[in-house]
């Protein structure tokens, strides 16, 4: 191995744009760095960037998720339908408004919920479909989005993962009310935050109220509300990546397509694939690993320098909190198999050529030691 190789490839580089770094210091010397104008800013262009008039910034996507629920009057005595196959503030954001999480399977082609089973769990209690938008692909918004019509529900978009992805010419965020995460990994980080998107003033007014103490003007409460603000310096934080979004993106594109050519012939692994009409921004490239091998997968990759992480090990029904409140936990074997089988490797843009040579023989040397 020469010098030049890297000796170790994370899951996750964080390495921001240098003018974020002035902006920041902007910031700093301005004297104010709680909201204000970078947040105001932020909003605009995120709502540009996925065709929304409007987002509402708060300091985190779970905050996101909570503060959609609850401007939506979603609450006690209400069920929601949700993915068991995704991060634990998914349903705790549902908790956190106490209703009840309601389970329904995904499908494994693009680990996002399956109409026809969301359909099929439906009662005159539910009131909210809460999509998760999965690893940076969306779910199938053309029928899910039929399913709630048909049945008078609100679409949540669990968005997190799945900054400026598009299900045909429609973004993310823009089917429902759509929750984005700002957090230290995602495709576009301010460390901690999140967004909330939608086509509804009144809904982005709630919002507006909520995240600021149920404050209409100064000292004017005119309901219960909360300290969900963003900071002005994480939002210039933000701002400063949106210009190379796009360009992000494109490497993660391309980084998925050298990958899937250099696995795809691996029968032990189904590879993640990008659904025709859908624009997948790689936040996780996560394959399946069949026959049991998924540790025995992470731990060599390990060995031969390659970072790999396990999203998510645990089906949110199983959860201790989770699962004397819930529904549906006995009917989401895809889930389950997934919660088994998948292992995410590295796809973030920092990649270099010689590091995505390094996963694809650290993954076949590891799967198959005597087939070099
Ligand atoms: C799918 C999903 N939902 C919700 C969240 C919560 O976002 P945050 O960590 O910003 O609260 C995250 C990220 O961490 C996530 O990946």
């Amino acid at each position: 191995m020469s010098s030049a190789e890297p000796s170790f490839v994370p899951i996750s580089v964080v390495r921001l744009p240098h003018t974020a770094e002035r902006a920041v210091v902007d910031v700093l010397r301005s004297g104010r760095l709680a909201q204000g104008e970078q947040v105001a800013a932020f909003e605009e262009e995120f709502a540009a960037l996925h065709g929304v008039p409007h987002a509402v910034a708060v300091n985190s996507g779970t905050a996101a998720l909570v503060g959609a629920l609850s401007a939506l009057g979603i609450g006690p005595g209400d069920e929601v339908l949700t993915t068991p196959f995704s991060f634990v503030a998914t349903v705790n954001a549902i908790l956190a408004v106490g209703a009840r999480p309601c389970f329904v399977d995904i499908g494994d082609s693009d680990f996002g919920l399956d109409p026809a089973a969301v359909e099929a769990a439906i009662t005159p209690a539910t009131a909210a479909i809460l999509v998760v938008h999965l690893f940076g692909q969306c779910a199938d918004m053309r029928s899910l989005t039929a399913v709630a019509q048909r049945h008078g529900l609100a679409v949540v978009e669990d968005a997190a993962q799945a900054h400026g992805a598009r299900f045909g010419r429609t973004s993310a965020g823009a089917f429902g009310v759509g929750c984005f995460s700002f957090y230290g990994t995602k495709n576009l980080t301010t460390g901690e935050g999140g967004m909330v998107t939608t086509r509804d003033s009144a809904l982005a007014d709630r919002l507006r109220l909520l995240r600021n103490h149920g404050m209409a003007s100064r000292y004017e409460y005119v309901r219960a509300g909360h300290n969900w603000r963003l900071t002005d310096l994480a939002a210039a934080i933000g701002r400063a990546q949106l210009p190379h979004y796009d360009d992000v993106v494109a490497r993660r594109t391309a980084n998925a397509a050298a990958l899937t050519a250099g696995l795809d012939d691996l029968d032990e692994l189904l590879l993640p694939v990008e659904q025709p009409g859908r624009r997948h921004v790689w936040h996780q490239y996560t394959v399946q690993v069949r026959d049991g091998r998924r540790d025995e997968l992470a731990t060599g990759l390990a060995g031969r320098g390659v970072g790999s992480a396990v999203h998510y090990p645990t089906v949110l029904a199983d959860l201790d909190h989770v699962a004397g409140v819930a529904r549906g936990a006995d009917a989401v074997p895809t889930s389950r198999r997934c919660a088994q089988s998948v292992l995410s490797i590295p796809v973030h843009h920092h990649l270099s050529e010689p590091d995505i040579e390094r996963i694809v023989w650290a993954t076949r040397d590891a799967l198959r030691p005597n087939h070099r």
